[in-house]
């Protein structure tokens, strides 16, 4: 157990699983994008971290995608449950024809890919896949399936790489549960 600002943490997932894992992804990824006009669309803000070592490991491939992001905002009742998204940044390049991979950090209820997917299906990519770090599948309230999963997890809080607690802790190089989300869980 480590303790960061007051805070508990239990390590999910090592930097070095993390790294073994991403690279894996990313040969699967170099192999099914052969040839292609590749468009990386990542969804901010929690998917920086993991996009930024995807991109790096695609160099190695010889792979040179084109990259954007966006930013999904719910609205509503209730920031969690609403189901309501917009988009609050949306790309500035056309996807027409291009093979198009949205990247985020973690799949969860599935409302923010599904909404991406469905957003760019009408600006006519070649094809348009999805690819996760993180997967929490007990949380789903669609099908909504990744094409590229990193890890399966369980419903458990966590944060690091890239994934945040009040906008604190993306920074950690490893993925952890916070302690004090999950005590408050089970009180
Ligand atoms: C998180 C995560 C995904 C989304 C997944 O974003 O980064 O984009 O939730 O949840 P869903 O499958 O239930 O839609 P968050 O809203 O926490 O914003 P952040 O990325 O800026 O931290």
């Amino acid at each position: 157990m480590k303790t960061i600002k007051g805070m508990k943490f239990e390590t999910l997932i090592s930097e070095k699983d993390i790294a073994t894992r991403v690279k894996e992804m990313v040969k699967e990824i170099a192999e099914d994008s052969h040839g292609k006009e590749i468009f990386i669309i990542g969804i901010l803000k929690g998917s920086f971290v993991f996009l930024s070592d995807l991109l790096r490991l695609l160099f190695i491939h010889k792979i040179h995608p084109s990259l954007d992001f966006i930013t999904v905002e719910s609205y509503g009742s209730g920031k969690v449950s609403s189901g309501n998204l917009k988009l609050l940044r949306d790309i500035t390049t056309d996807i027409e024809n291009k093979w198009v991979l949205i990247v985020d950090d973690i799949l969860d209820t599935g409302k923010t890919l599904a909404f991406a997917k469905e957003y760019f299906k009408e600006k006519k990519p070649a094809s348009i896949k999805s690819c996760v770090f993180l997967d929490k599948p007990d949380r789903r309230v669609n099908d909504f399936k990744a094409n590229y999963v990193g890890f399966e997890i369980p419903d458990k809080f966590v944060v690091g790489y890239g994934m945040d607690y009040d906008n604190l802790f993306r920074e950690l190089p490893y993925v952890a549960v916070l302690l004090d989300e999950e005590e408050k869980k089970s009180k």
